[in-house]
């Protein structure tokens, strides 16, 4: 049954495909982000931190500046600009600058992402035609040339969006629809424990939620998890070097060599956060496992709050030990592909899932997508206590 959760406003769960188990994603009708009173931003908050994932329908018309608004409703105190920190090259975001970023003008930090021709003037944008990251660049194992071509995909990677290096992830993502590739559904396969596979239309973005996968810990776990805390490296997106992530999208494979951390682009320490494991939802209060593989530089281990606190900075033991808890959740049934339409914006709590895009063959023609987020003004809060730098 719908929930209404405001005049006129409609959230709706979603429904759940056959053998799912995911427990998050709703859509919700009847709100125009164009003029959002502040009863309206109250209710849509309130859905976001109970589903973690929104696909608010019918927003055909937004302008980018209103949306650039509705992320910077979330977090009054953030810097108004994009997360990804306009400027950055090659050298400090690695593959996430591996493709330019392109702002559209007048939004005051919405990019356009995408693939393919973006046509004569889109938004003030002349001529662009995009490529989007691709999974090629970031697996141990990409597929090749011709299997994307025929349908099949990855995968790109699991993450939250942000630098994390001097400044912490946005609370929320927004991802406005603008344009959808036009063909077959893409079959997203991976094998790194078993083979697995999921069947989504074309130009799709996956989500998993770290709430449920904080729940699949054991108790012993969860205790671990909400004592211990994780440091990414300095300049974490160019420290990763040649390590890549398993066929899932989510952790790492076992080859490949971070960069010695004296060859990275200068930094300094205060920089660097050492953030808790579970992330509090700041709504609900609600525990996720929130960790981003690939820049795990640092464990720190505790199985209680006054208890010994274990130090691993050996990358292979971090890896095992992490893709451990992530094989739990690598799993169909616990991934979520929100239908996408043309003009649905999609919210999610970036604190509270990890998000991956899909790739699809670039004969389905071009994707064109609205995306903001920008960097959280404070730290993510967990059970013991908050991150510090
Ligand atoms: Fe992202």
């Amino acid at each position: 049954m719908a929930d209404i959760a405001a005049k006129e406003m409609e959230v709706r769960p979603l429904q759940n495909s056959q053998g799912s188990l995911t427990n998050f994603g709703a859509s919700v009708r009847g709100v125009d982000l164009n003029n959002l009173n502040e009863a309206d931003f109250l209710a849509l908050k309130k859905a976001l931190y109970t589903h973690s994932v929104l696909v608010i329908k019918d927003q055909h018309d937004l302008l980018p500046a209103k949306q650039f608004d509705l992320n910077a409703r979330f977090d009054p105190d953030a810097q108004p600009t994009h997360g990804l920190g306009y400027g950055k090259t090659l050298k400090e975001l690695g593959n996430l600058a591996k493709k330019p970023f392109y702002s559209i003008p007048g939004s005051g930090g919405v990019t356009l992402v995408g693939d393919g021709y973006q046509g004569e003037d889109h938004f003030g944008l002349k001529n662009l035609s995009l490529s989007a990251i691709s999974h090629v660049d970031f697996h141990a194992d990409p597929l090749t040339d011709a299997e994307l071509a025929s349908g099949q995909a990855r995968f790109v990677n699991f993450h939250f969006d942000g630098i994390i290096y001097g400044s912490h992830p946005s609370r929320v993502t927004t991802f406005r629809c603008v344009r959808t590739p036009k063909g077959p559904n893409v079959t997203v396969s991976w094998n790194d424990i078993s083979p697995q596979a999921i069947s989504c239309p074309p130009g799709s973005t996956a989500f998993i939620s770290t709430a449920q996968l904080y729940n699949l810990l054991t108790d012993e776990e969860k205790t671990t998890a909400d004592n211990s805390y994780w440091q990414p490296a300095p300049h974490p997106f160019a420290w990763t070097g040649s390590r890549r992530v398993r066929s899932s999208g989510l952790g790492m494979a076992a080859t490949g060599q971070t960069l010695p951390l004296e060859d990275l682009p200068e930094w300094s320490s205060d920089k660097v956060y050492k953030y808790p494991m579970v992330w509090l939802s700041p709504v609900t209060g609600e525990r996720c496992f929130q960790m981003f593989p690939e820049v795990t530089h640092k464990l720190y281990l505790k199985d209680s709050p006054l208890g010994p606190e274990r130090l691993i900075e050996d990358y292979e033991e971090i890896r095992v030990w992490l893709n451990e808890v992530l094989d739990r959740i690598a799993k169909p049934e616990y991934i979520m592909v929100p239908p996408c339409e043309e003009g649905d914006v999609v919210i999610w709590n970036n604190w509270g899932v990890l998000h991956s895009a899909i790739e699809f063959p670039a004969s389905y023609g071009s994707r064109s997508m609205h995306q903001c987020h920008i960097a959280s003004s404070t730290a993510p809060v967990g059970p013991a206590t908050t991150a510090t730098g």
